[in-house]
């Protein structure tokens, strides 16, 4: 049998209110990516399906789309509204879907899914119909009354249901054609073909494709992802002509000098380059991404306002900074006296301790352009961890 062609209806349209992250939870980020853009790459990433069919809260659809963009997925067809219920969200992604024979719903809040499950549910799906990933019970399970045991339960016959759960698409239109018609709502879609009377053939998943509902959950599978995943390195450089009759200002801290930096904002070389570390070890472009050269707005700016402005970007995208380290190349003045403030300064417009912003200094030893004093340069690399 040749393989089926499968299209993938990806919800993300819930509140995560267990979660209380104050931003839609498909829009969280798991170390640095968003949970929307895990769970689509994971799609994408199975060989088996066409396209993606996104489906998210109302007036989240920009955001979504970006987000997409941004991580370069391509596969997805349409971002459209959710409903009230997981129910109704499927649905709406069921009606924005094209002609597939299969379609493979799965739910944002399992951003760790893996390839193989979700080809097992498309080939399970395309011989019997209808099949959902999950995994055996493996632990003791009781009803609870009043906060009192009122019976262990047999767990032999008890498995977990995840998504992906996979269908033949006319079945799950049709299963859902009923469940809408007679009042009811499942919590998954393979109980609306259940309840018809068909098979659902389950497929064995790995613990690891954990669902996201409460904090804790989000701690673990930063954990499962491994810290090399959750931690990230950007570099930045920045340099600027010294000039006669300039105030010279570096690390936020006014330097008594006969000339200083030139440029459009208060021309901070070692503010700039360490902005442009940070941006860049969170994806976020450089300085003139956010703050365009010759903007009005930054004429003559305060460098460390500006910098706070990037620590705050890089914390709503996932990332907090944990240290920077920089280098600034300077023939003239001599700057060791005046590190202490600069730290202190940069340190408090990111809200770290000033052990962990680090300014070295050095000379061009006469050499070039630098040597001759014609301008100051920065280098600066930032440490990022993904925000909590
Ligand atoms: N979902 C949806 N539309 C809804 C409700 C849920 O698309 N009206 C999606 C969620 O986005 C999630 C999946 O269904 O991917 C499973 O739901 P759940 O884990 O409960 O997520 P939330 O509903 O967002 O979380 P909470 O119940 O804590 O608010
Ligand atoms: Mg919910």
């Amino acid at each position: 049998m040749s393989d089926p062609r499968a299209a993938a209806v990806l919800v993300a349209a819930g509140r995560g209110e267990r979660l209380g992250a104050g931003t839609p939870k498909g829009l969280v980020p798991v170390a640095g990516t968003p949970m929307l853009v895990r769970a689509a790459r994971a799609l994408e990433g199975a060989p088996l399906i066409e396209y993606i069919v996104a489906v998210v809260a109302a007036g989240a659809e920009s955001a979504a789309a970006a987000a997409l963009d941004r991580a370069g997925c391509e596969r997805e067809r349409a971002i459209v509204p959710g409903g009230d219920s997981r129910q109704a969200s499927v649905a709406a992604g069921l009606a924005a879907l094209g002609g597939s024979e299969i379609v493979v719903v799965h739910d944002a809040a399992r951003p760790l899914v893996g390839a193989a499950v979700i080809a097992a549910v498309i080939r399970a799906a395309a011989e019997t119909g209808a099949a959902s990933a999950g995994i055996p019970v493996r632990e003791t399970v009781k009803r609870v009354e009043g906060g009192r045991a009122a019976e262990t339960v047999d767990r032999d016959t008890l498995w977990i249901a995840h998504t992906p759960q996979a269908f033949r698409t006319a079945l799950l239109r049709e299963a859902h054609a009923r469940a809408a018609a007679e009042g009811f709502s499942g919590p998954d879609d393979a109980v609306l073909v259940e309840r018809m009377g068909r098979v659902v053939r389950m497929v064995e998943d790995s613990p690891t494709n954990l669902k996201i509902t409460v904090p804790d959950d989000l701690r673990l599978a930063e954990g499962l992802l491994g810290s090399a995943a959750a931690t990230r390195t950007g570099i930045g450089f920045d340099t600027h002509r010294l000039e006669m009759g300039r105030r010279l200002r570096l690390g936020g801290v006014d330097i008594p000098s006969p000339r200083g930096l030139a440029g459009h904002s208060d021309a901070d070389a070692l503010a700039h380059a360490m902005m442009d570390a940070m941006l860049g070890a969170a994806g976020l472009g450089d300085i003139g991404t956010h703050f365009p050269p010759g903007d009005p707005a930054y004429r003559g700016a305060d460098s460390v306002a500006l910098l706070r402005r990037v620590g705050e970007l890089v914390l709503s995208a996932g990332w907090r900074p944990v240290h920077l380290d920089s280098t600034v190349i300077a023939e003239a003045p001599y700057l060791a006296p005046h590190i202490p403030e600069m730290r202190r300064r940069l340190a408090g417009a990111l809200r770290l301790a000033e052990a962990a912003v680090s300014i070295k200094a050095t000379t061009a030893e006469g050499m070039g352009a630098l040597g001759r004093g014609e301008g100051i340069a920065a280098y600066a690399v930032a440490t990022l961890v993904a925000a909590r």
